[in-house]
């Protein structure tokens, strides 16, 4: 089938890439002509396992298409999916010129009947306004054209994205058409031979889907936060109790481990734009809220713990850290709690010498050349000449410690672990002081 994806992002270009993959013709447009002409040439934007292959074989075939121009998308497929970004306003609500400017376009240019699919997470009633955006453009031309408008949000996460896409855990698919119903059921054919993912609902309900999914995982993680910031007050250790909890099959093990707080570009902005929404119909999300703000106080456990801990005289201390993403597999440094943690440090005069893996050239990016940072090329030399380490995320290669090496080479002998990587008695045997997140009494 024929399918053109507007926006290049995450999710636009791992869903293009995949759906191209499967044997489909696939068309991607975005007005970033910087971006099109570098993935034309093979340079993939983002860093995500398993892309890189799919894209240049597919573009190589001729099934991914890269444009800047439009009108091509519009008149290449009667599938348009719409995979802008939704990033927060000024007061946190998503903000829609993007999906709506995109939906204008659609109508501008087209000819014939178009299907058009909101892959972006959109609040409930963007469906509706779409459409609505749609029909006003098509009147301004004095056209009368059919069209339908569905909602098909994406469940990807970075680091993943790709085995995620082609082995999604479901297809939700919000639409009251069955013909539109019928023409998404033939696009996902290829990832549903084995057993129906799909879930046909309802559009908002669709819409509602989305975000509902991923503020239960964020007040997952929040909760587990809290019982680990109660189990150190009381002297016990949250990974005890998380493996507790974990063995009740209602709760499970996923999405309970406990760490510096979470970040990315989904879970702080949908969270928040969940609570905009209900504050927007008078519902006060209690819930939600609280979830929002134990992460914003989840974000700044490191710093008061590294504080804490060098008696609140860190001016002219050299901090090590281990980790800038916000979380492994990838080189996104969106809303990272590295990032509240090296702010909060520089703001007290302390220095920080960093590495990651991947997203060293992101964290130069953001911050460029400044004296009171170092991003340097291994882990070992991270730990020169600092007086203490910081892990901030869980990266693989960060599993396996020297922690002699470590001893011998920090000022004072400490780690503070984000993520809870290593066993407390193993550290402290090597003459190491150690702080992970809920274990062992707070300092
Ligand atoms: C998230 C969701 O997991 C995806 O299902 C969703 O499709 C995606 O958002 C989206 O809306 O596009 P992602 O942002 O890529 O995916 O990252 P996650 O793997 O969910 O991690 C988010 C944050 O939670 C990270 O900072 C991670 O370190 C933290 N986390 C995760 C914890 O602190 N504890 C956990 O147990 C799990």
């Amino acid at each position: 089938m024929k399918v053109t994806v507007f926006g290049i992002g995450y999710v636009g270009l791992v869903q293009a890439a995949v759906l191209a993959d499967v044997g489909h013709d696939v068309m991607c447009v975005d007005v970033d002509e910087a971006k099109v002409e570098s993935l034309k040439k093979g340079i993939i934007p983002i860093y995500e396992p398993g892309l890189t292959p799919i894209v240049e074989a597919n573009f190589e075939s001729g099934r991914l298409k890269f444009t800047t121009d439009a009108k091509l998308g519009v008149e290449h497929a009667e599938i348009q999916f719409i995979a802008v970004g939704t990033p927060p306003d000024e007061d946190g609500s998503a903000d829609l010129k993007y999906v709506l400017g995109v939906a204008a376009t659609i109508a501008s240019y087209m000819t014939a009947p178009k299907l058009v699919i909101n892959k972006s997470t959109v609040p409930v009633g963007t469906a509706d306004k779409v459409r609505a955006a749609i029909a006003a453009k098509l009147s301004e031309r004095g056209e009368s054209i059919d069209f339908d408008v569905a909602s098909n949000p994406e469940f990807l996460k970075e680091g993943a994205a790709v085995t995620d896409c082609m082995k999604p855990d479901r297809i939700v698919v919000g639409s009251e058409n069955p013909a539109s119903v019928e023409k998404l059921r033939e696009l996902y054919a290829p990832f549903n031979r084995n057993h129906d993912r799909m879930i046909v609902m309802d559009v908002r309900s669709a819409e509602l889907t989305k975000y509902a999914a991923n503020c239960m995982l964020a007040t997952k993680i929040s909760f587990m936060n809290e019982i680990a910031n109660l189990a150190e007050k009381l002297g016990a250790d949250i990974e005890n109790v998380r493996k507790g909890i974990g063995s009740d099959p209602r709760i499970g093990y996923h999405f309970i481990y406990p760490g510096c707080g979470y970040g990315g570009s989904c879970f702080p902005k949908d969270v928040q734009a969940m609570v905009r929404a209900a504050d927007s119909i008078d519902f006060d999300a209690q819930l939600l809220k609280a979830v929002e703000s134990v992460n914003y106080r989840q974000k700044e456990t490191l710093f008061k713990k590294v504080s804490a801990y060098f008696d609140h005289k860190l001016e002219g201390k050299t901090i090590a850290l281990w980790g800038l993403s916000f979380k492994p597999n990838t080189d996104d440094m969106r809303e990272a709690s590295s990032r509240v943690l090296m702010e909060a440090l520089w703001r007290v005069g302390a220095k920080v010498r960093a590495y990651d893996p991947e997203a060293m050239e992101e964290t130069q990016r953001i911050y460029g050349a400044r004296d009171d940072l170092s991003l340097v090329g291994t882990k070992e030399s991270a730990l020169q000449d600092a007086d203490a380490l910081v892990i901030c995320t869980e990266w693989k290669s960060f599993r396996a410690a020297d922690f002699a090496m470590i001893k011998q080479t920090l000022r004072s002998p400490v780690i503070f672990d984000g993520r809870n990587l290593y066993d407390p008695e193993t550290v402290k045997k090597h003459g190491l002081d150690y702080y992970g997140i809920g274990r062992g009494l707070s300092i």
